[in-house]
């Protein structure tokens, strides 16, 4: 298991503009998808290559490409949706599946409403994505059902975490890569990370 925050200039500059409550959501969609893109190489680093033969127009040469098979992209929704289509715009034949989640609004716990997985997840690295890992329940409960399902390899790519939720989801399962560009201070009394960013579902389909 491994905490990784990307502090590449760049991702730090995005997330500042996705922070500021003055960007609206059609800058927060965009950005959302720049930054997620900037991200998924960090969290990709680590991808099996295998060689192969090919020719160039000048010569015959032994070539990398990826091993194994397709990795597994699923946002938990709403806001996971928006870091999904971003991963599509590089990695188009990535298997996708969708994972229905929402907090209740008093117990802040994970309800779940939807799911559509694909069924072979044993040999292929998943990849949960999410940009707010709050109280971490969201992100503990689509741990949990994704092993349920056969996932054996897991990782997080989000945005903002609070302490909290890095510590649910490292106990949920120490085996889980998490990525992300900021560890905040703290949970408000509404279980909103503190500074935070808002609600990233609300910013992004412009629902406040
Ligand atoms: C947000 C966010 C995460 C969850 C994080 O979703 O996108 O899924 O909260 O909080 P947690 O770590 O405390 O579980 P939300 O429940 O607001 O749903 P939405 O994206 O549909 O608005
Ligand atoms: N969900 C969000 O969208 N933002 C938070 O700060 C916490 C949960």
């Amino acid at each position: 298991m491994s905490v990784n925050v990307i502090t590449h200039p760049l991702v730090q500059h995005k997330l500042t503009l996705m922070r500021d409550k003055n960007t609206g959501p059609k800058d927060f969609r965009e950005l959302l998808t720049e930054i997620t893109i900037l991200m998924f190489f960090e969290a990709t680093k680590d991808l099996p290559l295998k060689e192969i033969n090919i020719e160039t127009p000048l010569k015959a040469m032994k070539s990398k490409v990826l091993e194994g098979k397709k990795l597994c992209i699923i946002p938990i929704l709403r806001a996971g949706l928006g870091m999904a289509e971003a991963v599509l715009t590089i990695m188009p034949y990535v298997k996708f599946g969708h994972l229905g989640i929402y907090r209740n609004e008093e117990t802040f716990k994970p309800v779940e409403y939807y799911v559509n997985i694909p069924y072979d997840l044993e040999e292929r690295i998943v990849i949960i994505v999410d940009p707010m890992l709050a109280t971490g329940g969201s992100a503990a409960y689509a741990v949990n059902l994704l092993k349920d399902k056969g996932a054996k390899k897991i990782k997080f790519l989000g945005l903002v975490a609070a302490p909290k939720g890095i510590d649910i989801l490292q106990k949920t399962d120490p085996y889980v890569d998490i990525y992300i560009a900021s560890i905040d201070e703290s949970l408000n009394e509404k279980a909103y990370i503190l500074p935070g960013l808002g609600d990233a579902g609300d910013r992004f389909y412009g629902t406040l």
